[in-house]
């Protein structure tokens, strides 16, 4: 296991001035104010420059998701190991690692065709997170053990041992447990963790999905910021993708809404800390405690 953290995200959007006022008043990040040649917008969650990169585009979809490496060395053995089993590594330039406020990345494809962001070196500039919608902070730093990224996200992935083979023996992500959905007959989703202690940092859907992505989630730090969270999104008319529940496998206690553009956002809080030396993965036929009733768009039923 070598990936730190699930560092950011970048997101198309046909719409960036709603994506970023559903980011700032119902999500509670702060706007970034960086410049951007192309038009991109910035949503940071705490020191680091950003977490969130929404790029104008005639498409709402995810772009990639941006990966951490400790240091240069693990880097560079996780690249050549790629490049080795015969995988296209795209080396960043200057420019765009720049962009990125990183000190270098590389691109590189996963068999299910998500663009994965490998670098090391993010550059923090320290400043304090100011949220307009007045939550205090996002969970991304344990005392003990530093970055724990900006929270998760789902990929979709038809061919998922192909892909977790992908993650666990390249990337450098381990299994934590496997989740059959009930009622979706087939349907498997792997739950993988970085080298921190969030359950889970990425997760593979075992099916395609139109947005490139299933959902991203972040957490807050008590259930009352979850609460004004939901209070926020039904004001702005958002649609609630799925209400209030708490996940078996990581103790999220969560909603689901949906970004303009349609991509689900879970917002929650008590995620599960794992101590990875001593964890074995489990197997769950169940996905919830509680809650987290579905509501699809477009799908009555
Ligand atoms: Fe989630």
């Amino acid at each position: 296991m070598s990936v730190a953290a699930a560092g950011y995200l970048r997101i198309a959007s046909t719409d960036t001035s709603a994506w970023m006022d559903f980011g700032t008043g119902v999500l509670g990040l702060m706007d970034a104010e960086r410049e951007d040649a192309s038009g991109a917008r910035f949503l940071r969650m705490d020191d680091h420059p950003f977490r969130f990169m929404v790029e104008p585009s005639d498409t709402d979809r995810l772009l990639a998701t941006g990966l951490e490496y400790p240091n240069e060395a693990t880097w560079r053995q996780t690249l050549d190991a790629l490049a080795s089993a015969g995988h296209t590594v795209t080396a960043g330039s200057e420019e765009e690692a720049n962009r990125r406020c990183v000190t270098a990345f590389a691109t590189v494809d996963d068999p299910a065709g998500n663009t994965l962001e490998l670098y090391w070196g993010r550059k923090l500039d320290y400043v304090t997170l100011r949220s307009p919608a007045g939550v205090k902070g996002f969970v991304t730093t344990f005392a003990q053990t530093g970055d724990l990224g900006f929270g998760h996200c789902v990929l979709p992935a038809p061919d998922i041992e192909t892909a977790t083979d992908f993650y666990t023996q390249l990337i450098g992500t381990g299994l934590t447990d496997t989740l059959y959905p009930p009622g979706m007959a087939g349907l498997k989703i792997n739950f993988m963790h970085a080298n921190n202690p969030r359950q889970h940092s990425i997760a593979l859907f075992g099916g395609p999905h139109p947005l490139d992505i299933v959902h991203l989630m972040i957490e807050v730090q008590t259930l009352d910021e979850v609460g004004q969270a939901m209070e926020r999104a039904k004001k702005a008319g958002v649609h609630f993708l799925a209400t209030l529940g708490r996940h078996v496998n990581d103790n999220m206690c969560s909603i689901y809404i949906l970004a303009p553009g349609g991509i689900a956002v879970e917002y929650g809080y008590d995620g599960l800390l794992i101590d990875w030396e001593n964890y074995i993965p489990t197997v769950s036929v169940e996905g919830d405690l509680w809650g987290h009733e579905y509501n699809f768009p477009g799908i009555s039923d």
